[in-house]
């Protein structure tokens, strides 16, 4: 890349060249063949925009509200595991860059930061806490008390990951955190993932998940959390609407539309495919939101023209976070912000609550399936 980068491409461009190779591959891979990968981009082109013209978009107000919290744009950051790896400030320039751009930032559970370093590096921004299920309950429901004490507006639960999924380029640089770092939320060193341990021929983290987290969580789990907190509880991964309306009845706030950027299993839809099914099942009840695959303005737009509320954004932080720590991941966020303002001027749309689904389509001809 020569220059100051212009898109989102031109980050991660960077980080290619600059983070080590197993790094980069870690960040960068889906499971599998990353067939869902290549989807979760290449759906939003198969969605067309047909604007509104003539109606004077020379003032906009971007902002909207996440979970009852003001946000300056619907784009919020997703959790991704172990940020020192990108920049030695990891998530705690990822906290400063949100809080300076009045967005919020959801932290990994597998965070190189614990979640109150976090929560110090900026201390009037809007945070969630990811969060796993532990075999060890006592370790879910440790990390729950310590995200209320440390001010955390909310738990996303995923649920798409009683298991690791398959990412080959991980097996085969059999992938490990660098010795300087840990996973900061945890004591042992069982799980801090802590790289002196003998993680065998595998992915080191596809190890340490099948040794830690439970397999066997199920809907009760979400019954339990529901009644373990009173903070709003996202479930994050979901794809079919049976299972949304599932969450919905056991008293959720929020569905996160995730296949985990195409890490967990392969061959899934594109999370903007399955994002209109969704919308439909929780009829308003909660607020839904989109994750994967979302790098342009105009991505952002289409989510919420099919009935997101606000997107998610994993891997073009991590790019930004690589090219300049806390300055590079505002410039990533600045960058979406700008590029969703010219999506809403262009489409007519001079507040959030305009966009509506009017303005999209699935794209009909059939060079583009
Ligand atoms: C490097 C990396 C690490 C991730 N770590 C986590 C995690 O710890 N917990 C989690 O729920 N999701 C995790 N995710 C999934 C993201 O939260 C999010 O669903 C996904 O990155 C969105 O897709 P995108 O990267 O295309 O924007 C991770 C994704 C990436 C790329």
């Amino acid at each position: 890349m020569s220059g100051k980068p212009v898109c989102i491409a031109d980050f991660e461009e960077y980080a290619r060249t600059f983070l080590p190779k197993s790094v980069y591959d870690y960040y960068r891979s889906g499971a599998d063949d990353q067939e869902t990968l290549a989807e979760n981009v290449a759906a939003f082109s198969r969605w067309q925009l047909y604007p509104r013209v003539l109606r004077d978009v020379s003032v906009l107000d971007l902002s909207t509200s996440v979970l009852g919290h003001r946000v300056s744009m619907p784009v919020c950051v997703a959790a991704t595991a172990m940020q020192r790896m990108a920049h030695a400030d990891g998530e705690t320039a990822t906290a400063r860059a949100c809080q300076a751009v009045g967005t919020g930032m959801m932290l990994s559970s597998w965070a190189t930061s614990s979640l109150e370093e976090v929560a110090a590096a900026a201390p009037g921004g809007l945070r969630w806490l990811q969060l796993y299920v532990y075999k060890d309950r006592a370790v879910t429901e440790g990390l729950v008390r310590r995200a209320e004490r440390a001010g955390y507006r909310g738990i996303f639960l995923t649920a798409d990951t009683p298991y690791l999924g398959r990412r080959i380029a991980d097996v085969r640089n059999r992938f490990r955190l660098p010795p300087h770092l840990r996973l900061k939320n945890f004591s042992s060193s069982a799980l801090a993932f802590s790289p002196g341990k003998d993680f065998g021929e595998d992915s080191g983290l596809a190890v340490y998940v099948a040794e830690a987290i439970d397999a066997s969580v199920s809907w009760d789990d979400i019954r339990w959390l529901r009644a373990l907190t009173s903070l709003p509880i996202v479930l994050k991964g979901i794809l079919r609407a049976d299972d949304a309306k599932e969450a919905v009845k056991i008293g959720v706030n929020g569905i996160l539309v995730s296949n985990h950027g195409a890490r967990q299993l392969d061959g899934v839809p594109a999370t903007i495919d399955a994002l209109p099914d969704i919308v439909e099942a929780v009829e308003g009840k909660v607020e839904v939101f989109l994750d994967g695959g979302v790098r342009k303005g105009t991505d952002v737009l289409k989510a919420l023209a099919l009935g997101a509320r606000a997107v998610f954004i994993g891997r073009p932080l991590l790019w930004g976070l690589a090219y300049q720590g806390e300055e590079g991941a505002k410039e990533v966020l600045q960058m979406l912000k700008e590029e969703f303002r010219l999506a809403m001027a262009l489409t007519g749309c001079r507040r959030v609550e305009e966009v509506d689904r009017t303005l999209i389509r699935r794209h009909r001809g059939l060079s583009r399936i």
